[in-house]
């Protein structure tokens, strides 16, 4: 039976009390509205409508061509199902990158419009203006450093970040860096562990990891890959815990042999 914990809503608090006592903290993307009431149900800390969704709702090849107004149509459907987790909107391409009043203006909408209570955004130390003005603009704002999945162009690739001294120290820098200009927490992808968790001793906020290993303050996951929906490709760091594209399939096919068996429907679903 699956256990039912009355739960709290999760704010800024809770996620620094839980680094403070060695917690961990759980996240996970969703788009829509059933999705993520399963996800909250569960009891998830952070529900991100990432912009991963590109890739494992809309089919694209990339992050790159999701649009803000996009993403602002899937934060409101996940917002309706959420009750308890913090709701995170991801900044898509170009929405915060040519300007400071750019990512205020369309960090403000995921707030405003969508009823997210944070924004994350990819990048290092050249954010800094942007994720400062947000702060002062009362926009909590994750700072997405190590892979970033909007760069992939000028990384060549989905790459792992941070090998070698010098770019673990650069991003070691980044990561101190994104703190001091007010990011609320950190999300580093696809770096080696050992520099995962010296960043997360470095850094007062709370660091969430998607291949960074173990030592993070808490690990994330796209659900898709989670639930085996997903099939194009399953990165190294991912985990699929059920397989729900064959039991799709299965119910599916289910359903195709009964209608042309004349199985279904059957009295119990006809109305006399
Ligand atoms: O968009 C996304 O799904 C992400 C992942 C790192 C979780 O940013």
């Amino acid at each position: 039976m699956i256990k039912s914990t009355p739960m709290q809503k999760v704010t800024i608090n809770t996620l620094f009390r839980k680094k403070s006592e060695g917690g961990k903290i759980t996240m996970l993307t969703a788009y829509d509205y059933p999705f993520a009431r399963v996800v909250d149900e569960a009891g998830i800390d952070i529900v991100l409508v990432g912009d991963s969704l590109a890739m494992v709702v809309q089919g694209l090849e990339n992050t790159l061509p999701v649009t803000m107004d996009e993403m602002i149509y899937h934060a409101k459907m996940v917002r309706r199902a959420v009750s308890n987790a913090m709701v995170i909107g991801d900044m898509p391409f170009m929405s915060y990158q040519a300007s400071v009043e750019d990512a205020v203006r369309n960090a403000g909408r995921f707030l405003k419009e969508a009823g997210a209570e944070a924004v994350k955004l990819e990048g290092g130390l050249e954010l800094a203006d942007k994720v400062r003005a947000l702060s002062r603009s009362d926009i909590p704002v994750m700072a997405h450093i190590g892979l970033t999945p909007q760069a992939i162009h000028r990384m060549g690739g989905f790459k792992i970040q941070g090998r070698g001294e010098e770019a673990a120290q650069r991003l070691l820098e980044e990561a101190k860096g994104l703190e001091e200009a007010g990011a609320f927490a950190l999300l580093i992808e696809a770096v080696p562990m050992a520099l995962a968790q010296k960043i997360t001793k470095s850094v007062s906020v709370p660091t969430i990891g998607i291949g960074a290993g173990p030592h993070c303050d808490g690990q994330v996951l796209v659900l898709h890959d989670v639930l085996g929906i997903f099939e194009r490709f399953l990165p190294k760091f991912a985990k699929r815990y059920t397989n729900l594209k064959e039991e799709s399939l299965r119910a599916i096919t289910a359903f195709k042999e009964d209608v042309e068996n004349g199985v279904f429907p059957s009295e119990e679903q006809s109305f006399k």
